[in-house]
């Protein structure tokens, strides 16, 4: 089985998912110039699946969130000059979401802009960060400071490579995917994802093939569906951001060693209790129904959860993170807080006494 899902944008891009999919790069690629951008990991692990790219040159960034600096943009662009890239060659990005943040944007640079090709290989890139068109890089503490919106020619998620995806991969993957679920308007006749979440954590987090296609699979439809009518985050793609609000700043306050996905987790638990707190909640069920998830999926279910885990996360610290998202935001602090699975309000501004009560 493998699913192609049209991305409804101008022009419109397909993402191809299954099993085995990363054979299409060659055929996507075939007779252009270009060149792979990829990490130590992926390269070692997945490079013969590229085979059909083996003569273009093939870049190496360093692993995780450190690819994504601007010393690093600087340095990719020299090493595609050095290659010999014209404004027809296309670049292809093979690795997790820090590889295609920093590849993306760096296609959106070089010489005004080149095609770019994603080839999501975690399953949280899969999911989200290479799908929809958002490319950047951190600058000191701010994260995706530096950015654009650059869409690709297509994706090719090929659910084998998740296979060999570490435990703390999988994980901040899965955090994500119950974003998703929150979030969703199922397709005609499916049970919503969270219910597949809620039957399936196990068979997840054993990495089996078929459950973790099918998140894939529906996370992309559901992504597609809210950028295709809001590509540059005007309007409901800003549901995106549920429970990233609070993650960015775990994330800021942790130095970037909590993985995104595991502080979206936990930022999805503080925006639950938030809208509780602020009567925002239409179901009173969910904020235990979601934490028995994340707990059976090994995320913290909490604040306090993931500082036993993750260490102190200093409350000071996070309120300073979450005051630079707010300069950055025009000065008012907005959150979007969950009211059922499925609905969401946007745009709430939260008291600051509540949020300071809630980072304690
Ligand atoms: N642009 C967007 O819309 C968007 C959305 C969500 C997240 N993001 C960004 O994505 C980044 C995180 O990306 P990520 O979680 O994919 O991780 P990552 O790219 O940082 O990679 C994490 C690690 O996984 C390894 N890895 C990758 N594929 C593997 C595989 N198949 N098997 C074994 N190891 C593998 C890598 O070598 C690396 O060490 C964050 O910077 C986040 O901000 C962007
Ligand atoms: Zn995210």
């Amino acid at each position: 089985v493998s699913a192609e899902i049209r991305v409804g944008l101008e022009p419109p891009y397909t993402v191809h998912v299954g099993p085995g999919r990363l054979a299409l790069a060659g055929e996507l690629a075939r007779e252009r110039s270009g060149a792979v951008v990829t990490d130590g990991r992926v390269a070692a692990l997945h490079g013969a699946r590229l085979a059909a790219l083996g003569d273009w040159p093939w870049v190496q960034v360093p692993r995780g969130e450190q690819a994504k600096t601007l010393a690093q943009v600087g340095a990719l662009l020299e090493e595609l000059d050095a290659a010999g890239l014209d404004r027809r060659s296309l670049l292809v990005t093979f690795g997790g979401g820090s590889v295609s943040d920093l590849g993306g944007l760096v296609a959106s640079l070089y010489m005004r802009g080149i095609d770019v090709l994603h080839c999501p290989t975690t399953l949280l890139a899969q999911v989200d960060a290479a799908v929809g068109g958002k490319t950047g890089v951190d600058v000191g503490p701010a994260k995706n400071l530096a950015g654009t919106f650059h869409q690709p020619i297509a994706v090719v998620a090929d659910v084998g490579v998740l296979a060999t995806l570490a435990e703390p991969e999988l994980r901040s993957g899965l955090g994500e995917v119950l974003k998703s679920a929150l979030l969703e308007q199922p397709p005609r006749g499916a049970p919503p994802l969270f219910e597949v979440l809620e039957r399936d954590a196990e068979r997840l987090l054993g990495r089996d093939a078929e459950a973790l296609e099918t998140v894939v699979e529906r996370c992309v439809r559901q992504k597609a569906a809210v950028v295709a009518g809001d590509e540059r985050d005007q309007g409901a793609r800003r549901g995106l951001n549920l429970g990233h609000t609070f993650a960015h700043a775990i994330e800021a306050a942790s130095g970037f060693s909590v993985p995104h996905g595991v502080a979206v987790a936990a930022g999805l638990a503080l925006a639950l209790e938030a809208s509780r707190r602020a009567g925002r909640l239409e179901d009173p069920g969910l904020p235990e129904r979601v934490g028995r998830l994340l707990a059976r999926l090994s995320l913290p279910t909490s604040l306090a959860d993931l500082r036993a885990a993750a260490g102190p996360l200093d409350p000071v610290r996070l309120e300073q993170a979450l005051g630079h998202d707010k300069k950055r935001a025009g000065g008012e602090l907005r959150f979007v807080l969950p009211r059922r699975v499925g609905c969401v309000a946007l745009d709430v501004a939260v008291e600051p006494a509540l949020v300071r009560a809630l980072l304690a």
